[in-house]
């Protein structure tokens, strides 16, 4: 069996996405292994979260580094090399990276964003996905590229959008495909299924075109 890549998962957060990584990861043949969480927020509850699992956890607190991103990144890079990660999976990282770390980490490192991207990029998307009236909403995952919430598209998934839907009915609805996307992003990306070429993703994945979901249906 090859040896499952050494991961880590960067949090702000209650850390659900996290959570989700870790269980997937519990079974010996998913293709990577959680093997450090690091949060920028010393009082992040999914550190502790982590640590009941046994997993190995760090603090990188940003107010410590007052106006220098760079050095902010230098510390967060040593902890993750200190650890022997292979690859990063930020999961409600709420920190812009610059360029520097991201080109460190570049095709290493994935992130989910609350939204079908290129679609809502930033914050509050479910509020802008309801005031948009769009018809489906989602979730994304994608390779980190220097611009936010931007990069090779790796997986998404969709969820319909009800006309009684409050920004929290419908967070919840997403936050639900969140939790099934990112095992599966992880996966293709560890066993090394996911391939970037000219800033797309091909992965082997759904050849059924007949996937489609329609909204609304009835
Ligand atoms: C998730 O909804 C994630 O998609 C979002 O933060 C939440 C974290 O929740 N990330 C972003 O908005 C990044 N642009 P969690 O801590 O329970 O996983």
């Amino acid at each position: 069996m090859t040896p499952r890549k050494k991961t880590a998962i960067l949090i702000s957060g209650r850390g659900s996405n996290m959570m989700a990584l870790i269980s997937a990861a519990l079974e010996t043949d998913f293709p990577a292994e959680i093997a450090l969480v690091v949060s920028n927020v010393p009082e992040a509850k999914g550190l502790e979260r982590a640590a009941e699992f046994g997993i190995k956890t760090a603090t990188v607190d940003h107010r410590k580094y007052p106006g220098d991103r760079e050095g902010f990144e230098k510390a967060l890079n040593s902890v993750l090399h200190e650890n022997g990660i292979e690859l990063v999976a930020l999961a409600g990282f709420m920190r812009l990276l610059t360029p520097y770390f991201v080109n460190a980490w570049a095709n290493r490192m994935i992130n989910i964003h609350p939204a079908l991207l290129p679609a809502f990029k930033g914050l509050s998307t479910h509020e802008r996905a309801l005031e948009g009236g769009v018809k489906l909403h989602g979730a994304t995952v994608h390779f980190v590229s220097a611009e936010m919430d931007d990069g090779p598209i790796i997986i998404q998934g969709a969820v319909p959008v009800l006309d009684d839907d409050t920004p929290e009915t419908l967070g919840a609805r997403v936050l639900d495909i969140e939790h099934k996307i990112y095992p599966k992003a992880l996966e293709l990306v560890a066993s090394g299924k996911a391939h970037v070429v000219d800033m797309r993703v091909t992965s082997g994945g759904t050849k059924r075109s007949e996937d489609i979901l329609i909204c609304p249906a009835d």
